[in-house]
């Protein structure tokens, strides 16, 4: 049994300008131990995909309106409010975008990191500042016992974004959720924190989720990548295989798009032309049809079903070659 399964989930918030489907039927199953990174540009449901699964979808204007997410053979969907607290922050643990909103700047990191071994592992006084100091040396933080009074504001953003992580680790969850956790770091740190994130992952066993909207970053990270577009997993393979052999345009451009690490590019990096459709007016057929360079008119009425194509390798897009057989 994989630790998450996710089933033609649906969040969609409604607004004024009409039902935004910020996530619109998604499927992927994450195993134990698993990292998978969740790829795409801005605003195409990475971050709502992840809150989804902790139920933080501010309700109104959002609303879960189908679908299933099974953890540990549990559906999350049909929890009530006491068995949900148990799961977040502790079996499920979440590193949000903006470091510098989830920690309170009036508290040292010390006092910030023993409250959450407290609550959640019950240790206290001097059990809890020496685990507190271990964890921040785990993620990499020079003298981290000399560190537990310094205020967040002393430390670096990429100093802080490993103490975000040493947080979400310190209940010693199942699966994290690292929402753009080095969008603003330059590409050095960013490879520097998900280096963490990886080694932290492999010695406690914990499943991760990167999200970012770098996949030529996540990439060397992640076993298994899933590209999202327009509120859907429209690829999805293990990161070598979509890393040497995408199949759907989009996939494409976004390797042509961003800075590679494993190569020393000379190439100019080239954007995907367009824009990325507006979320409450979707087309019946591809959403990525007005930018598509390889589109055909069936691309236009028609959505391309989620094919198999390759070892665990799927694509929606119907002018991929070698479609072997149809899994919706
Ligand atoms: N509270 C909200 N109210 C209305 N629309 C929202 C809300 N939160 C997110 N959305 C919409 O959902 C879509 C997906 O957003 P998000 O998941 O944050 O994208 P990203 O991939 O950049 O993380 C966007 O179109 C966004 O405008
Ligand atoms: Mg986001």
């Amino acid at each position: 049994m994989p630790l998450l399964e996710v089933k033609d989930l649906r969040t969609y918030f409604f607004t004024q300008e009409g039902v935004v489907k910020a996530v619109d039927g998604t499927s992927y199953v994450v195993e134990e131990g698993e990292t998978l990174g969740l790829v795409g540009e801005s605003g195409c449901g990475k971050s709502v995909s992840a809150l989804s699964i902790l139920r933080l979808i501010p309700q109104p204007p959002g609303k879960i309106v189908s679908g299933e997410i099974i953890f540990q053979g549990r559906d999350i969907l049909k929890l009530d409010e006491d068995e949900l607290r148990k799961i977040r922050g502790n079996e499920i643990a979440m590193v949000f975008q903006e470091p510098m909103t989830s920690l309170n700047p009036v508290l040292t990191i010390g006092r910030q990191m023993t409250e959450a071994l407290e609550l959640h592992m019950g240790l206290h006084g001097k059990s809890a500042r020496d685990r507190a100091a271990e964890l921040l040396e785990m993620v990499g933080i020079p003298e981290a016992g000399n560190r537990l009074d310094d205020y967040p504001h002393q430390f670096s953003g990429g100093m802080r974004q490993r103490v975000m992580i040493a947080m979400a680790m310190s209940c010693n969850p199942k699966l994290l959720l690292a929402d753009e956790p080095t969008t603003a770091l330059d590409v050095t740190i960013q490879a520097q924190i998900l280096e963490v994130m990886s080694r932290l992952s492999r010695e406690f066993g914990t499943a991760v989720i990167i999200i970012t909207h770098n996949l030529g970053v996540v990439a060397r990270y992640a076993d298994r990548v899933n590209v999202m577009y327009a509120g859907r997993v429209i690829e999805t393979a293990t990161a070598e295989e979509l890393y040497g052999n995408p199949k759907h345009p989009y996939t494409v451009g976004l390797l042509n798009s961003v800075p590679r690490l494993d190569e020393n590019r000379k190439d100019k990096l080239i954007p995907i032309e367009g824009l990325p459709p507006d979320l409450a007016h979707l087309p019946v057929g591809c959403a990525f049809y007005p930018r598509c360079a390889w589109r055909q008119d069936r691309c236009r009425e028609e959505y391309p079903p989620f094919r198999l194509i390759a070892d665990a390798h799927y694509v929606s897009c119907w002018e991929s070659e070698k479609v072997k057989r149809e899994i919706h």
